[in-house]
């Protein structure tokens, strides 16, 4: 539903985002998670069509941002990170200039303004100005406004942002209830966010994507584990099972296999250097090693970053010396 490929963005000097790729598949909600700075919000502002991008390509559901923007805008909810109000505009009034602003049925419009301010738990407000709401009630009238029509994608930047502990809550059902229907992307600097809620997590730091997995192999990377890729050819079943008895090994994932090609990820304990023993392991046998690689930059580091850098912005010098500590991506 969503393709970006090999995707930068430059603002003037300054690198935002560099040579990012990701796909998300219909129906799935995908976290993007990244300490202040990682280049998020610029990621989202390119897929939304808001911002062309440098370099690279990006599409919607088929359709590209910058030749198609009407058809892109058309399918996509985006709640900005400062949601969009006009002060002077009562809530219900807004939601319905922004739903025949996105060409919501007359008819229509009616159902649909209940229908988002019951899930965005605003209808106390509709009556009041918009610039008299509080930060979190912007914040839900933001969503609401996103959702308006009805979109089949969904792009939200940092949606639980400002809300209390109990909207928090709510407003991950929330997004949890729209998988399958619609497919979603949302931004957050906290990690426990993206595991309560997505599917997939896309890792964003210094502007670069530097894991992609699921919120639970991300914990179990996390709790500290090196990982080693290793591709080989041979019989993809004997090779695993002879990298499981590999001294150290905790786990061993077999990913894509082509052509008698298998390619493998490997967990091992901390501080243990793997590598040798596995490389010793597939040669011995006589199977042909074609790649042993550590997997870069631990995710450990990568979340102490998240929460240890969250007041530094990344400019594009330092993005340039984070690419020599060794984030490597697959
Ligand atoms: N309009 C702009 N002009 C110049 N530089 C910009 C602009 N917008 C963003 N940047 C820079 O691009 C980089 C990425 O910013 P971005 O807002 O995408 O990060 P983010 O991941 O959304 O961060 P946060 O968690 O703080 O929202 C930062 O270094 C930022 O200073
Ligand atoms: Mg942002």
């Amino acid at each position: 539903m969503i393709e970006v490929e090999r995707l930068t963005k430059r603002y003037g000097p300054t690198r935002a985002v560099t040579d990012v790729s990701f796909r998300v598949e219909k129906g799935e909600v995908l976290g993007f998670l990244g300490p202040n700075g990682a280049g998020k919000t610029t990621t989202m502002r390119v897929i939304t069509g808001y911002i062309p991008p440098t370099e690279g390509t990006v599409r919607v559901a088929g359709f590209d941002v910058v030749d198609q923007p009407l058809e892109v805008k058309r399918r996509i909810g985006y709640l900005p990170e400062t949601p969009p109000l006009y002060p002077d505009m009562v809530v219900s009034e807004y939601l319905a200039f922004v739903g025949r602003i996105k060409g919501v049925p007359r008819a229509d419009l009616k159902n649909r303004i209940n229908e988002v301010s019951e899930k965005c738990a605003i209808a106390d407000v509709r009556e009041k100005q918009t610039g008299h709401l509080s930060k979190g009630y912007r914040q839900r009238v933001g969503l609401a406004q996103a959702m308006i029509h009805n979109p089949e994608v969904l792009v939200l930047d940092e949606p639980t942002a400002g809300l209390d502990p109990k909207q928090i809550i709510e407003t991950r059902e929330l997004i949890k209830g729209l998988a399958g229907q619609h497919t979603v992307v949302l931004s957050t600097h906290i990690l426990p966010e993206v595991s309560k809620t997505c599917e997939r997590v896309v890792v964003i730091s210094g502007g670069k994507v530097v894991a992609v997995g699921k919120p639970d192999e991300l914990t179990r990377r996390l709790q500290g584990f090196e990982t080693v890729l290793l591709m080989a050819e041979g019989p993809s079943g004997e090779i695993k099972e002879r990298l499981e008895r590999v001294g150290g090994v905790s786990l061993v994932e077999q990913h894509e296999t082509s052509d008698g090609r298998a390619t493998f990820e490997i967990h091992a304990a901390k501080e243990q250097d793997v590598r040798a023993e596995l490389a010793r392991a597939v040669v011995e046998s006589q199977w042909k090693l074609l790649e042993l690689r550590s997997s870069g930059m631990s995710l450990e580091d990568i979340f102490l970053k998240l929460t240890t850098e969250d007041l530094t912005e990344q400019k594009s010098e330092d993005t340039s010396q984070k690419s020599e500590n060794g984030s490597s991506q697959t």
